[in-house]
């Protein structure tokens, strides 16, 4: 009897441990399970995280294999050394965020400009695919047109048509210490560049879909060819904007210093209208001939907008601002007109901002009405004009 109740209990006791050894293990593989799916959300979250970066960096274009099948074509580096004579010294046109830009001859003949990127590492490589996969599929006189690229091992190079008068900005003053300018663009010369330009921005937001926001707009990305007409250029910054009205995207604020409009700057909130800030510095410029930002400036003249914008909307003070090189050249209701353009442009609120299909229809009888006269766009020699009273009944608008 004795015995029998010996073995129930020592039987209790072996189903006890059992119980208790199978719980502790059914506890380690729950412990062990919750653990695999936390490191499981991590990596997948990780892995997303850089994807979403690599896209934010290439704008949301994807798969440079497409460009070459748009027309673009692919080069050697032996070719593309060639054609600028050895990446010649006497060949370099200018030098800029991607690196130098040569000036070159295809053996076809063709004249181009080849950019060699000298930026190794993510920054220069988002930008070159970008400029690849972008310029591929859009095609406007307005913009640069892309020829073709070369990425062979190490290096990076991206082949433009030729803009024989370079960047806009060398024309309106002078772009280092050692820089001079001897000729300024005319006024009607920059009439002109100002609406071809507007409408490159305009081909940018209104006729591709999804719009195409430029993020880097400025003067010297405005190129002139030999007849002194505008392309829009430069799509290494540029993003794939919201298709929903009012829509942002949303990124890491890049552009130039004086030409990044307020809310982009302050909450990296990207729309079209922020290059319509940047396009109304740029008139700005074409008005008064000066720098963005320049603090050697005297006080207060310093940062162009601040200084323009209360005489812009002063009929009486506007002429102020204007570029002397242009005295006598433009009539009182032109400047008023441009002035109130560069204003909406320039606008702090991005919704007051109009649309740059608004620009281009506001530019366009202004630029006609030169037409008749049809001078070939110069920096040649100024016409000076005293302003009659025909030259202010000039503009239609
Ligand atoms: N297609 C071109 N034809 C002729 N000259 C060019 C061409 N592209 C660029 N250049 C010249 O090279 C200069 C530098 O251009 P680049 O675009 O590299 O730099 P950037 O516009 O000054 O600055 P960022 O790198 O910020 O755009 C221009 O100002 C222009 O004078
Ligand atoms: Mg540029």
């Amino acid at each position: 009897m004795e015995a029998e109740e010996a073995y129930r209990s020592r039987e209790r006791t072996v189903l006890v441990v059992i119980v208790v050894l199978a719980s502790v293990a059914v506890s380690s593989l729950l412990v062990a399970f919750s653990y695999y799916c936390y490191i499981r959300n991590k990596v997948s979250k990780r892995l997303k995280d850089r994807q979403r970066d690599d896209n934010e960096g290439k704008g949301g274009f994807q798969n440079l294999q497409v460009a070459a099948e748009k027309g673009l074509q692919v080069f050697t580096f032996k070719q593309l050394h060639s054609a600028t004579a050895g990446f010649s010294k006497s060949n370099v046109v200018g030098h800029g965020g991607f690196g130098l830009v040569y000036r070159g001859v295809l053996n076809d003949g063709r004249k181009v400009a080849i950019k060699l990127m000298d930026q190794a590492g993510k920054q220069g490589e988002d930008e070159f695919q970008v400029e690849v996969e972008l310029l591929g599929r859009l095609h406007s006189p307005y913009l640069l047109a892309l020829v073709g690229y070369c990425s062979d091992n190490n290096h990076k190079l991206l082949v433009y048509e030729f803009m024989a008068n370079g960047g806009l900005q060398e024309h309106l003053y002078p772009v280092s210490s050692t820089s001079s300018i001897s000729l300024k663009l005319d006024w009607e010369t920059r009439l002109r560049i100002a609406l071809e330009a507007a409408k490159g921005l305009e081909y940018l937001h209104e006729h591709v879909s999804p719009p195409v926001i430029h993020r880097d707009f400025k003067s010297s990305n405005i190129l002139l060819d030999k007849n002194f007409h505008a392309k829009v250029s430069d799509f290494g910054l540029a993003k794939l904007g919201s298709e929903k009205a009012g829509g942002y995207v949303s990124t890491r604020v890049l552009g130039t210093q004086g030409y990044v409009a307020p809310e982009y700057a302050l909450t990296g909130h990207l729309t079209t209208k922020s290059d319509v800030y940047s396009y109304g510095i740029v008139l700005l410029e074409l008005l008064t001939g000066r720098v963005p930002v320049d603090m050697k400036r005297p006080p207060g003249e310093g940062v162009l907008v601040s200084w323009a914008l209360p005489r812009l909307t002063d009929r009486d003070k506007v002429v102020e601002i204007m570029d002397p090189a242009l005295q006598g050249q433009y009539s009182l209701k032109e400047v008023i007109q441009v002035a109130a353009i560069a204003v909406m442009c320039v606008q702090p609120e991005a919704d007051y901002r109009p649309l740059m299909a608004d620009v281009v229809q506001s530019l366009v009888p202004l630029v006609k009405a030169y037409r008749s006269s049809s001078k070939v766009g110069s920096c040649s020699s100024f016409q000076v004009k005293s302003p009659t009273t025909h030259d202010f009944g000039k503009a239609s608008v």
